[in-house]
Order: C-alpha cells, then structure tokens, then sequence
C-alpha cells in the first residue's frame, strides 16, 4: 500500500497559522492487486492548478509507470495517466518528478512535467527522461541521461539508481548514484542540460570516500534561504562486523554543482538515529532560517533543523507511517508524506 499523509502541527510553535487545508493521516493512494508486493518510492508534484500527481516504484509492471491523481488535496486519488517504456522489458522504477515552472531550451514550454526514471532491464540500468505536455496524463521518452550496468547492488557490479531532478538558473540537475567507477563501489554523481531535455553534460561527482566500500546513495537536494543547498544521502560504510550499515549524511553548498569539495556531516539527534533512504526539504515556517526538514526509512519520525543545516537536529514524532524512500513536500502551511506500509 503507498498511503499519504498531510501533516500539521509538525512544527508546533512555529506553525502559528494553520493552514487551509485539512490535515489526515494514512489516505491510500494506491494498493497492489498482488498482497505481497510491497510499492515504494513514493513521489508526487503539485501543478498550479492545485491537482497534485502521483508516482512510485512498482516491480510487478511490465513496461510502464502509472500516475495517479487528486484533485482534492490528497483526500483521495485516481488513475490519471502512464509513461510506457519503448522497449521491451524495461521497467521503469526509482522515479521522480518535476513540473517545470518555466520554458525550458527552446522545446519545452513552461507546465512540462518532467518525469526521470531508471528504466531497468536485465542487463542495463538506464536513468531517462520522460516529459508530459498534458500535466501528467501522457508522457514521451525524450532522452537517456546515463547507463549503467544489469541491476545488482554487489560491489563491483555497475549499475546506476535513484534520479533526483532540480531546476537552477535555466539548467535541469539530475542527480543520483552511481557504482561505475572502479575506484568506488558507489558514489553520488550529477549531469546537467541547459538547452533541452536531451543533451546531457558528462558527470561530476557530489560524493565520493577515499574507502572503496563506502556507498553514498539516494540523494535528494534542497534550497536553502541563504542561497546555499542541502544534499541529503545515506552514507553505507561498513561497520565493526563487517556489514552495511545506513547512517544518513548532508552537505552544503553555495553551489548545487559543487558538492564534490564540501565536508560530510553526520546527521543526528542526541537520541535517535535516522537510518536509510533520506529525503530533504525545506519550508519557511519555523522563525528566521526557516526549518529543513529529513524523512528516513526506518522511523516514523521527521528530524528537523532550524539553524540552515548548523547546529542541532530535533527528532519530531509524526503519525505517519515509516516505509522505504518516503517523499516530503511543503504545501504552504502543510506538509505532506508518503511512503508504503
Ligand atoms: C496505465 O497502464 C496500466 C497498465 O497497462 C493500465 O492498467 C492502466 O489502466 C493505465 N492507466 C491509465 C490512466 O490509462
Ligand atoms: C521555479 O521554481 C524554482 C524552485 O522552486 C524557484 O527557485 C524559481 O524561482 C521558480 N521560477 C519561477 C519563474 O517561478
Ligand atoms: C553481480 O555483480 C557481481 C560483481 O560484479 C558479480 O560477481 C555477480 O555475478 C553479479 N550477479 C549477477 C546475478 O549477475
Ligand atoms: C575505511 O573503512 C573502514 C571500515 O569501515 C574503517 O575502519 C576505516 O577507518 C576507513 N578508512 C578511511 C581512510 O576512511
Ligand atoms: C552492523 O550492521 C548490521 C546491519 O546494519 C547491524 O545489524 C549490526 O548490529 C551492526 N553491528 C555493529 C557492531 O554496529
Ligand atoms: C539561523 O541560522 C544561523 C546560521 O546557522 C544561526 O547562527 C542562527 O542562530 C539561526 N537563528 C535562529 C533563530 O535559530
Ligand atoms: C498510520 O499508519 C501507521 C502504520 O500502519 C500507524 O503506525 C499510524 O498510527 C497510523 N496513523 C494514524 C493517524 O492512524
């Protein structure tokens, strides 16, 4: 089940308005036919015209990737549209999307949305872009950012996962993980396009260890008020025992394309530890910096920060379920989250 959920109150003191929209916890946007399949992922974009769409990682398709939508705030969901892969085979998995709020290269006019998946068939991982001109009902294969190796996470293997796209000054930032690199069994790399959706600029590296093993993976990226980014990731390295372990990491940077020279930094509270599969983002409630705010994989809670990525984080219990890669998304005075369960 992939369930959602719009939360307030989350940021308590600061949260003095209460927002428009009602708030609910664990609305079903989609439930597998098959009860043992387990949907993930979880990604949505709302449009100008208050709809929002949905998305998420299904291994039970065949060649396509569904999008839901709701026209009530999340209340609740219907199929909406699809993006179908032109080959056989291919799944389209580890999804993101981006409405694109301005024209972008000469094709593309503003209200494209833009989906960016890794498209994975037995011998190759593919992150390409799909972009739709009816806002999320149909969607055409424009381009192939990179490829990357058969799926399979052993190190030594080289596949490429997990796309997170960014708009910046008239420039598309894909970003995600890659295991290409013989000197590290995964990093975290980055491609930009300026003129288009199809002509994508070789990678540069965000994350990489001195230490072959260590798998930085799963990156998203936000916007901070002091025109700087966060990039939040899972930094796997081994532990005493010899097996992966997932604390989450962040970096700042003055510029979305530079992470590559910034420090790591462990996230954590005094108390918790969040574990696995970050997402970041940022709203302006919560006082002068505004808060960021990290979901994880493995706890309920949200872990926020009110001092631009320095200082403490605060561990924040919601309501809402745990589950792999949940998405956060600032609505005004909500926020909302969605994950499986
Ligand atoms: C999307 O494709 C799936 C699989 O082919 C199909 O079951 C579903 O009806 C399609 N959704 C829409 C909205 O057309
Ligand atoms: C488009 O969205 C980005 C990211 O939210 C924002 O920084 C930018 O100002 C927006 N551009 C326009 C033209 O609204
Ligand atoms: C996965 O990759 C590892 C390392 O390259 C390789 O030894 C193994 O055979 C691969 N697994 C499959 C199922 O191909
Ligand atoms: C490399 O990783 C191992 C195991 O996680 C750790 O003990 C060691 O300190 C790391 N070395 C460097 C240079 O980071
Ligand atoms: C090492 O990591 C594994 C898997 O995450 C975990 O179960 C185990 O408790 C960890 N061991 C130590 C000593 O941290
Ligand atoms: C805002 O962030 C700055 C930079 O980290 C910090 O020095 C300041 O204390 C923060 N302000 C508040 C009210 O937390
Ligand atoms: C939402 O679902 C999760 C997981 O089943 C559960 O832990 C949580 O209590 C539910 N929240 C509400 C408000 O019912």
């Amino acid at each position: 089940m992939f369930a959602f959920a719009l939360l307030s109150g989350l940021l308590a003191s600061a949260a003095a308005k209460s927002g428009p929209i009602d708030t609910f916890a664990n609305v079903t946007v989609y439930q597998p036919e098959d009860e043992d399949n387990r949907v993930t992922y979880a990604r949505t974009e709302t449009l100008p015209d208050g709809n929002v769409i949905a998305t998420w990682n299904d291994y039970n398709q065949i060649n396509n990737i569904q999008i839901y939508r709701s026209q009530d705030n999340g209340f609740s969901w219907y199929p909406f549209g699809n993006a179908t892969s032109d080959q056989e085979g291919r799944k389209l998995l580890q999804p993101h999307l981006l409405y694109l709020n301005q024209s972008f290269g000469e094709e593309w006019e503003m209200g494209t949305v833009v989906l960016a998946v890794n498209a994975m068939d037995r011998t190759s991982t593919n992150i390409e872009i799909y972009a739709s001109g009816d806002l999320g009902e149909t969607f055409e294969h424009v381009s192939t950012v990179a490829t990357g190796g058969a799926p399979n996470q052993t190190n030594g293997a080289m596949p490429i996962w997990e796309p997170f796209l960014m708009l910046r000054d008239n420039k598309l930032i894909c970003y995600y993980s890659d295991q290409r690199d013989g000197q590290h069994a995964q990093k975290l790399s980055h491609q930009t396009t300026r003129d288009g959706l199809d002509n994508w600029g070789s990678a540069v590296d965000d994350v990489v260890d001195r230490n072959y093993t260590a798998r930085p993976g799963m990156p998203t990226v936000a916007k901070l008020p002091n025109n700087k980014w966060i990039l939040a990731y899972e930094y796997a390295t081994l532990n005493e025992t010899g097996q992966y372990h997932y604390p989450i990491y962040y970096r700042i940077s003055n510029d979305p394309e530079n992470f590559g020279t910034e420090r790591s930094r462990r996230l954590v509270d005094t108390v918790a530890q969040p574990y696995g599969g970050p997402y970041v983002t940022w709203t302006p409630i919560g006082g002068v910096n505004g808060t960021i705010i990290v979901s994880d994989s493995s706890t309920n809670s949200v872990y926020i920060n009110q001092e631009l990525g320095e200082g403490i984080w605060k561990e924040v219990r919601t309501t809402a379920a745990r589950a792999y890669s949940r998405e956060l998304k600032i609505r005004k005075y909500s926020l909302e989250m969605r994950g499986e369960g």
